[in-house]
């Protein structure tokens, strides 16, 4: 997706092929990239703590989900936990899709045993044993490297039956998605897992009472497995002296678009985006979207705005268009992402993005009226309160601040600036 907007505007000739090999453009901070910890490490430091002892710390480090909600994990996990069922599971949502994000590549390539250790220990906290990596797709090519490094854990006594010859068993498989955008929603991911089409369910009942094959199941993000690994050895304390009171920790962040360095970064939670252009080497920047195609466009007198749960929050996509890029292209391109990806289960999500789709195409084609900015509007209440899921839920957050905050790019296209709206479509739906 990014290599399609990038390139639609201004030809770049070549795409650099340093931009596939992100592994060597890593910023690091010292907290989870470029930890020393050891396979198996992690996993024993919880064992000594146990799951009651483990999950007090887990509560103490403000941990939060990191694939952009923010939802406590200690909460998740307790809830899991005292869930009744035949078995719990954990699953590991290695469905990285969003549009400009890369960062759970690089920790499943180059970071494995702190996820597996992290799974490890969200079993041992919730009373599971079994695991599932939900592998995106399009990292297929990891596979062979990822069944090949569980099967030197399980010989090494650190996965398996009895890890560590400490009376706990865990094991772990990987699922390999088909490529749809829509799996990496939770429960469209369990569906997916369970064999069947990746249509979300509704919600609650959240997994971790209803999940995998109706059992208790946590579902986690790569990286907030990996943090639960670091917080198992280090503590809650030291994890929670890290970031904002509410925004603990770090935050890995994929960086990519009109920048002299992409790469993974990763910061503590409360930097502020004019700090991340600084370091990546961002000039001329005139809009920073914040989580990917999903999430806001940020505008430059907001660029002192922070990476925080409570401020900017975001799964880890930061996109950067410079001044050379047209921002209704940005905008028509992410409303046909969403129009492609839409399971198409809701009417409001089915309809309301390919409806935004042909609005956009028809001001690109210079038929548009101020009309069509306004029905872009009302299809943006419509999809947040009526659809079915995250995707319709967030499909238009991007267009609406494009909208506000560019809007010459979209009056620029318009064809009759003279508007009067034959019907009240607000008012009808009110
Ligand atoms: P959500 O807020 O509904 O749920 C977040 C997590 O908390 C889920 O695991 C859910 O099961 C759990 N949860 C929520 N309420 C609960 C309760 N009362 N009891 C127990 N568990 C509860 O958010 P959602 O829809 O799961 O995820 C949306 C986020 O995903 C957005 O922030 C979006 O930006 C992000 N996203 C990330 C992508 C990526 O590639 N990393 C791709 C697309 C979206
Ligand atoms: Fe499917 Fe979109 Fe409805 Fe979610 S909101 S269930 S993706 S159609």
């Amino acid at each position: 997706q990014m290599a399609h907007l990038i390139r639609r505007r201004v030809p770049v000739g070549d795409w650099p092929p340093e931009w596939f090999h992100v592994e060597d453009n890593i910023r690091r901070r010292d907290v989870l990239l470029g930890s020393s910890l050891q396979p198996g490490e992690a996993l024993a430091a919880a064992l000594a703590r146990g799951p009651s002892g483990l999950l007090a710390e887990i509560e103490r480090s403000g941990l939060r989900g990191r694939g952009g909600a923010g939802f406590g994990s200690d909460i998740k996990w307790r809830s899991c936990r005292d869930a009744w069922g035949d078995a719990h599971y954990v699953v590991c949502n290695a469905d990285e899709g969003e549009p400009g994000t890369f960062k759970d590549r690089v920790l499943l390539s180059s970071y494995f045993d702190l996820v597996v250790d992290g799974m490890c220990i969200a079993g041992m906290a919730i009373g599971a044993n079994q695991g599932l990596i939900y592998l995106r797709g399009e990292y297929r090519f990891l596979l062979e490297k990822l069944e090949t490094r569980l099967e030197q854990r399980r010989e090494a006594g650190l996965l398996g039956r009895n890890i560590l010859g400490k009376g706990f068993s865990f094991d772990i498989d990987i699922h390999v998605g088909a490529g749809a955008y829509i799996c990496g929603e939770e429960s469209a991911l369990i569906e997916s897992l369970e064999g069947k089409p990746g249509k979300p369910r509704i919600r609650p009942p959240f997994p971790v009472t209803h999940g995998y094959l109706g059992q208790p199941t946590t579902v986690n993000n790569v990286e907030t497995l990996a943090l639960a690994s670091l917080i198992a050895v280090q503590g809650g304390e030291w994890f929670r002296a890290i970031g904002t009171p509410a925004s603990t920790g770090t935050k890995l962040l994929s960086v990519s678009g009109d920048v002299e360095r992409p790469g993974i970064y990763e910061y503590p939670f409360g930097v502020t985006i004019a700090e991340i252009l600084a370091d990546c080497g961002a000039r001329d920047t005139q809009a920073v979207t914040s989580a990917g195609a999903a999430g806001h466009c940020l505008a430059a007198d907001e660029f002192g705005r922070h990476i925080a749960f409570e401020d900017v929050a975001t799964g880890g996509s930061i996109m950067v268009f410079d001044q050379r890029r047209d921002i209704f292209d940005v905008a028509q391109n992410f409303a046909q992402f969403f129009a492609h990806e839409s399971c198409g289960f809701c009417t409001p999500c089915r309809v309301g993005t390919a409806v935004n789709v042909r609005l956009l195409n028809k001001l690109a084609n210079d038929h548009g009226s101020p009309y069509d900015l306004d029905e872009m509007q009302r299809m943006y209440r419509l999809m947040q309160g009526a659809s079915h899921c995250g995707l319709g839920n967030t499909a238009t957050i991007a267009l609406q601040d494009m909208l506000h905050k560019f809007r010459p790019a979209f009056e620029r296209r318009l064809h009759s600036p003279e508007y009067e709206p034959a019907f009240d479509l607000d008012a009808a739906l009110s």
